[in-house]
């Protein structure tokens, strides 16, 4: 008998997001951000027809929720401000009732002993803010850090650990090269001219942070996707290095070590989609370092490479493979189409100890969407044994790298209550807990009541 211990202060909790959880979405003086347009405009490109206001009201129920995380055992909660609702033209004046919300919902959480990791921006872009071209426009950027130095006045006295972005390369590949967010742009040029302003305002946000005196840590939340060759050939080889290239360390280099990799000058060359840059911005990168990490994980890339069909002897595409995709011999979510991989997790923690410092850092998210999950309901309760697994196959990894000097200090899951997750809208369920969006009743799943005992118990026997 053996036991998986994780140490006495390690973070355990779950993450949600602003947009996906609050729902009083053009209330109190909110301004829409470009989630509540693009519904207003084509609702058919959302699942079932259902739009951004349609959530689990967080905004109404707060106090209650905040109950049930600490029933659960959490010590932790990681969520985000809307930068919509906090500053409703998106510079300028600030919205009291936005400040007396959060103010309240942060109190509450430590009240309960439960430590709040707060995000900056969360995927919802404030829609007078894409109106001026968005992460196009440097003055986006201005008006962002603007934004960030506000909420730092305002809660830094209480929050210890934020991050300036979620997933950044999501608004970037969905908003930018697949068509599948707003504004629906398939654009390959403007698409890292949007991924490299969002990495300097980034930085200048960590910068505002430093020179502002306060007490807590500053980090960015990375979808760290390790990119693994389909085979062994070199040319599938060369392929996940630039997809580990385009998708990770773009983001992981310039935030860890204050600079990009200088690989990514010749690729961007290659492809003619160098970004503009102005003369101080390799200085504010250096100075915009982060203190910590959070990685969210959820399935490995397995590229396969795609000779140049214009030009052969050109640049190679990857072909990139998410769902659906089966690669033989290889574990999938039987009830979403991605690949279960939990070594992956593993992969990042160590590249992370041996390449990037041995960073503090967070598992900020993990988790499995499950479509229909009422069919594991049993005597009222979703039986979500598969999750379980799921979580404790990822723990074991994480637990493994820690014990090999890894420097994890928390894990999250995604989500808390199943959450309205963009264009899927519920397609997919995540939560620990299960909601009835008609009735908005919560009922704890398996996994839920499961978690509180890995945490009271700072582990699981194996
Ligand atoms: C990552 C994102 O941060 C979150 O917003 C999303 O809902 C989950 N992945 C699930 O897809």
């Amino acid at each position: 008998m053996c036991f998986y211990k994780f140490p006495n202060d390690f973070w355990w909790g779950s993450a949600s997001s602003a947009a996906q959880s609050e729902g009083a979405s053009l209330a109190d003086g909110k301004a829409p951000t470009i989630w509540d347009h693009w519904f207003e405009q084509q609702p058919g490109r959302f699942f079932d027809e259902v739009g951004p206001a349609q959530t689990s009201t967080f905004y109404e129920n707060y106090k209650s929720d905040i109950q049930l995380m600490k029933q659960l055992g959490h010590n932790s909660f990681r969520t985000s401000i809307s930068w919509a609702r906090l500053i409703p033209d998106g510079v300028g004046a600030v919205n009291p009732k936005a400040v007396t919300f959060y103010s309240s919902m942060i109190r509450e959480l430590k009240d309960a002993g439960i430590e709040p990791f707060i995000c900056l921006f969360h995927f919802d872009m404030p829609l007078v803010m894409q109106e001026k071209g968005g992460w196009e426009n440097r003055e986006v950027v201005d008006a962002y850090v603007e934004y960030a130095k506000t909420c730092f006045e305002l809660f830094g006295q209480d929050v210890r650990y934020w991050f300036t972005f979620n997933e950044p390369i999501v608004p970037v590949e969905q908003g930018y090269l697949y068509d599948a967010h707003y504004p629906n742009v398939v654009d390959f040029k403007r698409a890292v001219q949007v991924a490299y302003n969002t990495m300097i305002a980034h930085a200048k946000a960590v910068s505002a942070y430093h020179d502002s005196a306060q007490n807590g840590q500053i980090g960015i939340v990375l979808n760290l996707t390790p990119s693994y060759p389909r085979s062994s050939h070199p040319s599938d080889e060369k392929a996940a290095r630039i997809a580990d290239l385009l998708f990770n360390r773009s983001f992981l280099d310039p935030a860890v070590l204050g600079q990009y990799p200088h690989e990514l000058a010749q690729l961007m060359a290659d492809y003619s989609v160098a970004p503009q840059t102005q003369p101080e911005d390799k200085e504010l990168l250096r100075s915009g370092k982060v203190d910590m990490l959070g990685v969210n994980y959820y399935q490995p890339r397995r590229v396969k490479a795609r000779l140049n069909a214009v030009n052969p002897d050109g640049p190679m595409l990857p072909e990139w493979f998410f769902e659906p995709y089966e690669m033989p011999g290889r574990k999938m979510n039987r009830y979403r189409g991605w690949e279960i991989y939990a070594k992956g997790v593993y992969d990042i923690l160590l590249n992370l100890k041996n390449n990037y410092g041995n960073i503090p850092c967070y598992i900020s998210e993990n988790g499995m969407g499950v479509e229909d999950e009422e069919r594991f309901l049993v005597d009222g309760q979703v039986q979500d044994d598969y999750r379980i697994e799921f979580i404790r196959d990822h723990l074991i990894w994480i637990n493994k790298a820690m014990s090999q000097g890894a420097n994890c200090r928390g894990y999250h899951l995604w989500t808390f209550i199943d959450c309205w997750s963009w264009a899927n809208a519920y397609k997919n369920r995540y939560g620990f807990v299960a909601l009835d969006l008609k009735t908005q009743q919560r009922t704890i799943k398996k996994s839920g009541h499961w978690i509180a005992q890995i945490v009271q118990e700072h582990g699981f026997e194996c």
